[in-house]
C-alpha cells in the first residue's frame, strides 16, 4: 500500500539522460535533500543536474511522516555532554534555521502543501526524568524548550518535553513545486563515478562536484559508509476516526509510538527494528541502540490502534527504511579526505524532513567555497565518540554472522538468498514479503528485484530444472 502523500499527489516526469554533458555540479538522487541541494547551487550560480535512478521522491521522500522539527528523540542531553556545547549548539540552530528556511521558500514560492507550525512533544509513560534534561539541555541551546506532566495524548503520560514552532507539512507536495525549478533526468540510473565523471545507463556528465544524496552512498571505498551505518524499517498507519491532535508526538520508551494529525487523519507510526532481523530473531536478541526486540508490525499498530482510538478506521499503511550512523548524527559534507570533490548527505536516522534542509544548506556554501562553521557536528570526518565505537562492534558482529550463514543450506525459493553486496544471509520477512538483509539493509523483492540499496543489483535467480 502506498502512503498518504503518494496518493493524491503527481509529479511530472522527465526525460532520462541521453548523451554526455558538463555541469557545475552533479547530484545523484532526487529525493528532498537532492532537489534542495540543486536548488541553493542554482542560486549560487553553479548549474547543478540531478540524476534519479527511479522518479523524482520515489525514495524515502515518500514514506516519511514528515514532522518538520529539531526535535530528534532524546539528542541535546548527550550532544552536549559527548560533543561539548558548541557544536551542539550548531546542531540545534541549523536545525532550527531548516524549519524557518521551509517556511520562507513555502510563503515566498506560494506552494500549497499543507504547511503547518505545530508544537512538537517528546512523551514517556515511565519516567520524566531524561525528558527533563532533554528540556533543559535544548533550552539552554536556544531552543524554546519546556517539560510538563499533561498532554493531549489519549493515554496517561508521566511527562512530555515540548519544542515551540515546529512544522509539518505534504513532503510530496513541496516536492513537486521545487523540483520544477532544478534540471533533473529521471530514470537515469548511475553505474560508476570516476573521479569527476558519472556514467549512467544513458550517457555521461562531467562535472566539478559530485553530490551523493540518495538515501545510501552505493560507493563502498572510500567512505566506507557501508560500515558506519545500519538500517532500521518502522511502520504507520493512517487512521480516520480519531481525534486529531495540535501537536506531533514521539514516544521515548520501549514501545514508544509516533503521532500526527494529517488532515482529518491520525498517522500512527512505530515497530522500528533493525532491517533483515526477523521477529524470532528480534525476539532473542534485543539490539540496544536499534532498541529491537520488541516484536513490533502492523498488528501492533493496529492493536494500539483499536485501544487508544475505539472506532477508527485504517485507510492506508506503509513503511520507512531509514539510514542510522554510528552516533545518531547524519553525515552531511565531503564524502572522503581521498576525494576532495565529492560529497555526501546520508543517514538521516528518522529526521529527514530537517535534515534534507540542513544537508542543502551546508553542502552549498562547501561546494561554492565559503564558510560554513556549523557543518563541524554533521562533517562525516566527526570525532569518533565511545559510543560510535561499540556500535561499530555491534554491526561488524550482524555482518559477520549474515556472512557466516550465507555458507549454509539456502533452501528451495527461487533466487539463491544471498545479498549481491557483500554476500550476507538474507531473511525472508513475511509482513513486507521481501528478502531483507541484516548487515546493511539491502531489500529485494520475492523474485530477487532490488529494492533498497546499498545493493545495485537484483539477486541471482536459481535455473529452474
Ligand atoms: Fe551489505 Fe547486504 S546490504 S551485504
Amino acid at each position: 500500500m502506498q502512503s498518504v502523500w503518494s496518493e493524491d499527489t503527481q509529479i511530472r516526469r522527465r526525460e532520462s539522460l541521453a548523451g554526455d554533458m558538463e555541469a557545475g555540479a552533479v547530484v545523484i538522487g532526487a529525493g528532498l535533500a537532492g532537489i534542495l541541494t540543486a536548488y541553493y547551487l542554482k542560486q549560487t550560480g553553479i548549474r547543478a543536474v540531478v540524476l534519479e535512478a527511479d522518479r523524482i521522491g520515489s525514495g524515502q521522500t515518500k514514506n516519511t511522516t514528515a514532522k518538520i522539527t529539531s526535535q530528534h528523540n532524546l539528542i541535546y542531553d548527550r550532544l552536549i555532554r559527548t560533543f561539548g556545547r558548541p557544536m551542539a549548539e550548531h546542531y540545534a540552530m541549523a536545525n532550527e534555521a531548516a524549519i524557518g528556511e521551509y517556511e520562507r521558500l513555502i510563503v515566498e514560492k506560494g506552494i500549497a502543501c499543507d504547511f503547518a507550525r505545530c508544537p512538537a512533544y517528546l512523551y514517556s509513560r515511565t519516567g520524566t526524568e531524561l525528558l527533563k534534561r532533554e528540556a533543559e539541555a535544548a533550552q539552554s541551546l536556544g531552543i524554546k524548550a519546556s517539560f510538563k506532566t499533561e498532554c493531549e495524548l489519549p493515554l496517561t503520560v508521566a511527562g512530555v518535553t515540548g519544542f515551540e514552532n515546529q512544522a509539518r507539512f505534504h513532503p510530496l507536495k513541496f516536492l513537486a513545486e521545487m523540483a520544477e525549478e532544478v534540471e533533473v533526468y529521471e530514470q537515469t540510473k548511475v553505474l560508476k563515478v570516476e573521479g569527476r565523471r558519472v556514467e549512467t545507463v544513458g550517457g555521461t556528465v562531467t562535472a566539478e562536484h559530485i553530490v551523493f544524496t540518495a538515501h545510501y552512498p552505493f560507493i563502498n571505498v572510500p567512505g566506507y559508509y557501508f560500515a558506519r551505518m545500519h538500517q532500521e524499517r518502522s511502520y504507520v498507519v493512517a487512521l480516520e476516526g480519531a481525534e486529531r491532535l495540535q501537536g506531533e508526538y514521539l514516544g521515548i520508551d520501549r514501545d514508544g509510538l509516533s503521532f500526527r494529525t494529517c488532515g482529518d487523519l491520525v498517522l500512527l507510526g512505530g515497530g522500528s527494528h533493525r532491517t533483515g532481523v526477523n521477529r524470532e530473531w528480534r525476539s532473542r536478541e534485543p539490539d540496544p541502540v536499534s532498541r529491537t526486540g520488541s516484536g513490533c508490525s502492523y498488528e501492533m499498530l493496529r492493536s494500539r490502534a483499536r485501544e487508544l482510538y475505539p472506532g477508527c478506521r485504517e485507510v492506508s499503511h506503509w513503511s520507512a527504511q531509514d539510514c542510522m550512523t554510528l552516533d545518531g548524527l547524519p553525515y552531511i559534507g565531503r564524502f572522503s579526505r581521498r576525494k576532495p570533490f565529492w560529497y555526501v548527505a546520508t543517514g538521516f536516522g528518522k529526521w529527514g524532513m530537517t535534515s534534507a534542509m540542513v544537508s542543502a544548506r551546508i553542502l552549498t556554501p562547501l561546494i561554492s567555497g565559503q564558510d560554513c562553521p556549523e557543518g563541524d557536528i554533521f562533517s562525516p570526518g566527526r570525532h569518533f565518540t565511545a559510543q560510535a565505537a561499540k556500535n561499530l562492534a555491534m554491526h561488524g558482529a550482524y555482518t559477520v554472522k549474515g556472512l557466516a550463514k550465507h555458507l549454509l543450506p539456502s533452501g528451495n525459493s527461487r533466487i539463491v538468498p544471498n545479498c549481491p553486496h557483500m554476500g550476507c544471509r538474507l531473511e525472508w520477512n513475511p509482513e513486507e514479503e521481501s528478502y531483507d538483509c541484516p548487515c546493511h539493509g539491502s531489500r529485494f523483492d520475492r523474485e530477487g528485484r532490488l529494492l533498497d540499496g546499498p545493493a545495485q543489483t537484483d539477486c541471482r535467480r536459481r535455473e529452474r530444472p
